[in-house]
């Protein structure tokens, strides 16, 4: 019999992939990290609902193992449209540098009941949601599929909210995750780091994924011994040969190039912590606004990349950033779980 951690957290493996949207996570990355004995994850944000499909089927192409599949519930449309436009001038000079227009800051769900639907019906083991408690009709259609559900946690009442919107399993992020911070209120920084964290979410019972700056064998051992099911881990895997990170960002990582992680909005108007490249540092005051900032900025930052330049694109990363290593997933899968 397996037992209910295994059944949540379904791997050889106590070691899950973080999704990773806008390009790190690619169907062979989930594969390849299900193959190494660890929980692959399909990233669903950004992603139109057809695009998602086509990545479900080339991971399930590429892997039977069971995998799980993130998405993001859709946030407050307000936003200071003043605060954003005044942004928008304020970039409107890098925009002319690539010679590209700045987005429409417009807000969108990211088809979000699309894709819920979607991943009910495409077989995954476990859907997990970043950015607030799913809706009650999405958690009783995944549920009604056979579906684990997950909830992205960074403190004590966000997994009280969780619970009571029927989460199975909560995935606790401290503040040295990269990307994204999962935070349901997206106005203050997540600043909690991930053990006291999880020692304020223990006493409800419910079984913890643990993720944030988890770069070494020791740290799985330290999230595990802190009662987590299971480390779920992003940034490690930035520079495998399986991941969809661009050239410029793994160039960032590997070469050291900037000094140190910072948290900021200035890319998508949400808090996520990425290297402390010239845009993080320069737009340190940038307006909250997400996804409005997000669209505003994606064709400045699409273009910077193209150009091989990372002073200006997102590049997110935890704040075990120094440990990253350009190998095969296998490899860092075999290097975290030595200590297990
Ligand atoms: C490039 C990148 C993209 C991310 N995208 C997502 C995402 O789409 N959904 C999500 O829930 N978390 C996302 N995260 C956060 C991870 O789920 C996880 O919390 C984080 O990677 C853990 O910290 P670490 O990067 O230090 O391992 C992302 C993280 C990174 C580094």
């Amino acid at each position: 019999m397996p037992s209910p951690s295994q059944t949540l957290v379904p791997s050889r493996l106590p070691l899950v992939q973080a999704p990773m949207a806008g390009g790190p996570s690619t169907p062979e990355l989930a594969a390849a990290v299900a193959a190494a004995g660890g929980l692959g994850y399909v990233a669903a944000g950004y992603l139109p609902p057809e695009a998602l499909r086509e990545r479900l089927d080339r991971t399930r192409a590429l892997s039977s193992a069971p995998i799980g599949v993130n998405l993001f519930v859709p946030g407050p449309r307000e936003a200071d449209a003043d605060a954003i436009a005044r942004y928008a001038a304020r970039l409107a000079h890098e925009a002319e540098r690539f010679d590209v227009a700045l987005g429409d800051p417009v807000w969108d769900d990211d088809a979000f009941a699309a894709k819920v639907d979607l991943v009910a019906s495409a077989g995954v083991h476990t859907a997990t949601f970043t950015f607030g408690p799913p809706p009650e009709a999405a958690v009783a259609t995944l549920r009604r599929a056979g579906v684990v559900v997950g909830v992205t946690v960074t403190s004590r009442a966000e997994a009280e909210a969780a619970a009571d919107a029927g989460a199975d399993l909560l995935v606790v992020q401290g503040t040295e995750a990269g990307g994204h911070q999962g935070t349901f209120d997206p106005g203050e920084p997540n600043s909690t780091p991930l053990l006291s964290a999880l020692e304020a979410v223990r006493s409800l019972g419910l079984p913890c994924v643990a993720a944030g700056g988890i770069a070494t064998a020791e740290d799985v051992r330290r999230v595990l011994d802190a009662g987590a099911v299971a480390a779920q881990v992003g940034t490690a895997f930035l520079c495998t040969s399986e991941a969809g990170t661009s050239a410029p960002y793994r160039a960032a990582l590997l070469e050291h190039r900037y000094a140190d992680t910072v948290v900021t909005r200035a890319f998508s108007g949400r808090w996520a912590r990425g290297l402390a490249n010239r845009f993080a540092l320069e737009h340190a005051d940038a307006p909250g606004g997400y996804p409005q900032v997000h669209h505003l900025t994606r064709p400045l930052r699409a273009a910077a990349t193209a150009a091989g330049d990372p002073d200006v694109p997102n590049l997110w990363a935890g704040t075990g950033w120094r440990s990253v290593r350009a190998e095969p997933v296998a490899e860092v899968v075999r290097r975290l779980t030595a200590d297990l």
